[in-house]
C-alpha cells in the first residue's frame, strides 16, 4: 500500500531522508493516509467509536462490559478490534469474574507461567505496581512472543491509577512495516527470528536457573514480517525485549536489523497514547500493535489487570 500511496501524492508532500546516512524520514508519512480515512469512515450498529489516533485506536461507548453482551455485539467489537488495532472504553467496573468472562467470549484464556496473577482468577495478570514494586514495562513489546502461539489480544482494566502519569502507549505495526523503504521489505521478507522467554524472565537467573526456563518454555521462531490471520495484513513482528537473534544473521548484523526495525514503533505518527482513569478498559490486537507503559508514575500506585487470549501460530 505504501508505495502506490507515495507515488499518489504531489511531489511537494513527499517525505525525504535526513543527510548523512540518519535512516529518519520527515515530512507527512503518505502511507498513513489511507487507512485514517478508512477508519473515519467506519459505522456500527451496537455501539459508537470515535477514533482517537491517525490509524489505530478508538473509544467506544454506549456499551456496558459488566454485564453479558449478545454474540452478535461480541461478533462487532470484534471486527472494531481488528480495525482499530486497540479499542478503548471508559466507566466499566468490571470485577475479576466479569473481566474473565468478557475476555473468554474472545478465545481460550492464557495462564502466564511467570508474572502474579490476581488470588482467585490465574488468567489474571495483576500489575500492581507502587514505591516499592517499579514498572518495568516501559518498553515496547507484543506480549509473549515467547511462545508458540502468542495471545491474540489482551484486556487491560485498570483498577488504580496515579493522578499523573501511567498512561500505555501503542504503536501500529502495519504502517510500522508499511513505511519501511523497499530494500528493508525485501531483505526481511523471508527471514525468522528467534524469541526467547529468559531474556526478560531470566534476565537475573543463574545460568542453571535459566536453562531450567528454557526447558519449560523453549525458544520460538516467529517471521519477521508476520501476515494476520484475520485481517490478511502484513504486520511487523519482532520486539526488544522477546526477539533474540535474526536466523542465518550473526550477532552484530541481527542486533543492528532489530534495533532498525523495532524503531519503526517510535515514531509518533505510528502511535495512540492512553491515559487511563480508574474502570478505564484498554483491548489491544497484539499481532496489529505493539505495546508501551509509560514508568513515570513511581512512586505512586497503579495497579492494572491483564487478561490475554491465547492466538493461533504466527504465519508468514
Ligand atoms: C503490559 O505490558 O501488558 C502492561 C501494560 C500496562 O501496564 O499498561
Amino acid at each position: 500500500m505504501s508505495e502506490s500511496t507515495a507515488v499518489a501524492e504531489s511531489p511537494a508532500v513527499r517525505p525525504f531522508p535526513l543527510p548523512g546516512g540518519y535512516p529518519l524520514v520527515v515530512g507527512p508519512f503518505s502511507h498513513l493516509r489511507a487507512e485514517r480515512e478508512r477508519l473515519a469512515a467506519l459505522r456500527w450498529q451496537h455501539f459508537d467509536a470515535e477514533q482517537v489516533g491517525a490509524t489505530l485506536g478508538a473509544e467506544i461507548s454506549g456499551i456496558d462490559l459488566t454485564v453479558e453482551q449478545p454474540a452478535e455485539v461480541i461478533d462487532e467489537l470484534r471486527r472494531a478490534l481488528h480495525d482499530y488495532k486497540v479499542i478503548f472504553f471508559r466507566d466499566q467496573p468490571l470485577t475479576p469474574a466479569q473481566h474473565v468472562g468478557f475476555a473468554q467470549r474472545f478465545g481460550e484464556l492464557e495462564i502466564h507461567p511467570a508474572l502474579t496473577a490476581s488470588a482467585e482468577h490465574p488468567e489474571l495478570v495483576r500489575f500492581e505496581k507502587d514505591s516499592q514494586m517499579v514498572g518495568v514495562e516501559n518498553a515496547w513489546h507484543h506480549d509473549v512472543t515467547w511462545r508458540e502461539k502468542p495471545s491474540l489480544g489482551a484486556i487491560l482494566h485498570a483498577v488504580e491509577v496515579p493522578a499523573i502519569g501511567g498512561d500505555t502507549l501503542f504503536a501500529d505495526m502495519y504502517a510500522a512495516y508499511e513505511s519501511l523503504d523497499a530494500d528493508t521489505r525485501a531483505e526481511i521478507a523471508d527471514l525468522d527470528a528467534v524469541h526467547d522467554f529468559t531474556r526478560v524472565f531470566g534476565s537475573r537467573a543463574t545460568p542453571e536457573q535459566q536453562a531450567e526456563m528454557r526447558r519449560q518454555n523453549p525458544s520460538v521462531q516467529h517471521p519477521v514480517v508476520a501476515t494476520h490471520a484475520v485481517t490478511g495484513r502484513k504486520h511487523l513482528y519482532v520486539n526488544r525485549i522477546f526477539t533474540d537473534y535474526i536466523v542465518g544473521y550473526d550477532e552484530p548484523r541481527s542486533r543492528a536489523l532489530i534495533d532498525r526495525l523495532a524503531r519503526q514503533a517510535d515514531y509518533p505518527e505510528h502511535q495512540v497514547r492512553l491515559t487511563w482513569r480508574p474502570d478505564t478498559v484498554a483491548f489491544w490486537d497484539n499481532r496489529a500493535v505493539q505495546h508501551y507503559a509509560a514508568s513515570d508514575y513511581w512512586p505512586q500506585r497503579r495497579t492494572v489487570e491483564r487478561a490475554s487470549i491465547t492466538g493461533p501460530r504466527p504465519t508468514r
